[in-house]
């Protein structure tokens, strides 16, 4: 157990409409007590979704279809509930939660009905969300807003007996910053919050997070789980599977390359081509790392408004067959970001949640078949990693 683990204990109080939370106290035994996960991007798509559908799940409305944490394998792994998460976050926007879901359900993200069936989830995690930043004009050194972001963490971790928080980054994506850039952009500031605050952290974000020289010593020390980079929700996961088969076919791979539509803020966001160019890096990282060099084609990211939250990603792949004979192979994704995204950070917060407990610190490669840029270490193909997930539940749950 880490010293932030001791310093924290745990709390024994069971879901959200149980007995006031007695911080300190020990839990049931196998249950890792309440947990908090804060958001960073806490009124965004990805987050409104994740909250949203976690009460859904929570209440039984919904079974939790595409969390893996809820199949088999992770069943003694000793993860907190899904009653047990408590929501709160940051966000540089103030418009309530409760609007952000009803504008998901028009838009058929979330199903027609959900925001008011469980409004009062909304609204209680809507009371838990500060506000972020840096806003133009804020004069704080980045030493301030750590500090500030910190001290509200620890106070949402306080107020609310939490044994522990998970701190998950799923703010717009920043443009990454240059190398003489002065000041620290704010995923990192957040992401030095969030080991400041004593919380295992999540970069769900191409954006650069723990990933700066500037952070070496605080990362170092920390004591903490961690995981990034950039969730792996589309493309990027059919071009983990794809990708290995040519390569154990002994099929040479000639070109690759993609164009992704998009709306919603995340379109918006990747509208910036050095936005755009921090999240294709990641896309293409996968190509890379299983065939030992990217072979010749690009990402291409559109913003289409009209699109919303959903996203069509085509994937135009020439290779050779036997004798040189040429062959091409094309994919179409459709899908809905968030609702292939929020199921995946439900997973991340609890895995990093049970990891903080067992006392298990550092950079998670298991994880790497969350993300488009895992942490060094984890394999290239969506198989391989999922195999080292499942040796992680393993390891959580030796330590149960
Ligand atoms: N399938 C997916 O949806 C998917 C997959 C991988 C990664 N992601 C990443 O997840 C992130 C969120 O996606 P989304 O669709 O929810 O986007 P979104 O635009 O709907 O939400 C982003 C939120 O971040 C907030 N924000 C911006 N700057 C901030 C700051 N400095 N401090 C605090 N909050 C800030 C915005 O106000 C907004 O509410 C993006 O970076 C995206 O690239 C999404």
């Amino acid at each position: 157990m880490t010293a932030h683990a001791d310093r924290e204990g745990r709390t024994g109080t069971p879901g959200r409409t149980g007995a006031p939370p007695t911080p300190g106290a020990p839990g049931p035994a196998g249950a890792p007590g309440r947990t908090g996960v804060w958001f960073i991007g806490a009124r965004g798509s990805v987050a409104t979704t994740a909250t949203a559908g976690c009460a859904a799940i929570a209440a039984g409305l919904h079974p939790p279809t595409g969390m893996v944490t809820e199949t088999p394998p992770f069943a003694d792994s000793g993860l907190p509930a899904l009653t047990d998460l408590v929501f709160g976050g940051h966000d540089t926007l103030d418009c309530p939660l409760s609007k952000r879901a009803e504008a998901l359900a028009d838009g058929g993200v979330l199903p027609h009905g959900l925001p008011s069936a469980v409004r009062a989830e909304l609204d209680a995690a809507d009371a838990e969300i500060r506000p972020g930043g840096p806003l133009p004009g804020d004069t704080r050194t980045d030493r301030e807003l750590i500090a500030a972001f910190a001290a509200d963490i620890t106070d949402f971790t306080r107020r609310h007996g939490l044994a522990r928080t998970v701190v998950v980054n799923v703010a717009s994506t920043e443009p990454a910053p240059g190398p003489d850039d002065p000041r620290l952009p704010a995923s990192s500031l957040y992401a030095a919050a969030a080991l400041r605050a004593g919380c295992s952290y999540a970069n769900f974000t191409p954006s650069t997070g723990l990933r700066t020289s500037a952070l070496t010593d605080t990362v170092a020390d920390c004591g903490l789980p961690r995981a990034g980079r950039d969730g792996k929700t589309g493309q990027t996961l059919l071009r983990s599977v794809l990708a290995p088969m040519f390569l154990q076919r002994a099929l040479a791979v000639r070109a690759w390359s993609g164009t992704n539509l998009l709306g919603g803020g995340d379109g918006a966001a990747l509208a910036d081509p050095a936005a755009a160019a921090a999240k294709n890096a990641g896309k293409e990282r996968v190509l890379a790392d299983t065939f030992g060099t990217a072979p010749e084609g690009e990402v291409h990211i559109d913003d289409v408004p009209a699109m919303g939250d959903w996203k069509t990603a085509w994937d135009h792949i020439a290779f050779d067959g036997f004798l040189g004979s040429r062959m091409i192979l094309q994919t179409i994704w459709q899908g809905c970001d968030s609702a292939l995204a929020a199921p995946l950070v439900l997973d991340l917060a609890r895995l990093l949640a049970r990891a903080h407990e067992a006392g298990i610190s550092g950079p998670l490669p298991e994880l790497g078949f969350y993300f488009k840029d895992p942490d060094g270490g984890a394999p290239a193909a969506l198989a391989e990693q999922y195999a080292a997930l499942l040796a992680f539940a393993e390891r959580l749950r030796g330590r149960a």
